[in-house]
């Protein structure tokens, strides 16, 4: 089942995979063996840490995954894409390139998911023909909504009568911000973590997204919209039984920022024990 595979030619039982592995599945005999198929959670942990690519798991080939010695971001140039991100609210009128989008969404299901589940769903629209059909039908659900009484109290129900009207008044989208593409993040509620995986898997999406020039914003007056007409969750094709996330807007950005801003100090609290 798991398929997990010594290159004996080149294994040169260091045993990293043995104390490497989280569930402790592995054992060394003369070469490293697995134990317990069932208690592996899949992480790949042993094929990543082995010095000498002898660990196969799953079928997958170590000379097929990327060097990390020499080809990972140096922390300043990290630090800038962190602090230079920001929420962009102009965008071109564009769709992105298909490619761009795939890339995009194969790197980000490499987020962290509690007990490695990898369960969250990318509900994505790739064209902006599609996402102007969603703008129109959720501002038109919207604004019959207010008409009728039926947007929530509080601050979501302020925002989305201000979505409606700056819309009807001006042509202002402030739902999508003008965005081309929107990404949704769910996964199954009965998974260990969803809430979690699905802010997780949008936050490493959003900093690949802008690594490459691409623009994104979190989208909570989508998250609102949605609140108010539910049917349109199913109609986005996210199945019942999932855990909706969060929303974030992205396309090429109409705004360059030259600079980051400048925040902090962090609020910390230095544990005394
Ligand atoms: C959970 C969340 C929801 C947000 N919802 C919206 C939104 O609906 N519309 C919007 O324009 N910005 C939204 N934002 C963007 C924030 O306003 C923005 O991140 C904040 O003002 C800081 O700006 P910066 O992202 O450029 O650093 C949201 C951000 C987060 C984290």
């Amino acid at each position: 089942m798991l398929d997990f595979r010594i290159d004996e030619e080149r294994c040169i039982q260091c045993g990293e995979c043995v104390l490497e592995c989280p569930a402790g599945v592995i054992a060394m005999d003369a070469y490293p063996e697995m134990t317990n198929e069932a208690g592996c959670f899949q992480c790949q942990h042993c094929l990543a840490v082995c010095p000498t690519a002898a660990v196969s798991i799953l079928g997958k080939d170590p000379d097929a995954s990327a060097e990390l010695k020499g080809n990972l971001p140096d922390p300043a140039h990290l630090a800038t894409l962190i602090k230079g991100r920001r929420a962009v609210r102009r965008y071109r009128d564009k769709d992105l390139a298909p490619e761009l989008i795939d890339h995009l969404l194969e790197v980000s299901c490499h987020a962290p998911t509690g007990v490695n589940a990898r369960s969250v769903l990318f509900t994505v629209v790739r064209e902006r023909g599609v996402m102007n059909r969603l703008r129109e039908h959720l501002m038109d659900r919207l604004a019959k909504a207010k008409d009728g009484g039926g947007l929530p109290e509080g601050l979501a129900g302020k925002y989305l009568g201000w979505t409606v009207s700056a819309w009807q008044e001006k042509g202002t989208d402030i739902l999508f911000r003008g965005a081309p593409h929107l990404l949704i993040t769910s996964a199954p509620a009965d998974a260990p973590c969803p809430v979690q995986d699905t802010h997780i898997a949008l936050t490493t999406f959003q900093l690949l997204a802008h690594a490459h020039g691409i623009g994104t914003v979190w989208d909570g007056i989508c998250m609102m919209a949605l609140g108010v007409c539910p049917e349109v969750v199913g109609k986005l094709g996210i199945p019942e039984n999932h855990t909706l996330g969060y929303a974030i807007a992205f396309g090429e950005p109409a705004v360059e920022y030259q600079r980051t801003v400048q925040r902090g100090p962090a609020l910390v609290n230095v544990v005394k024990w």
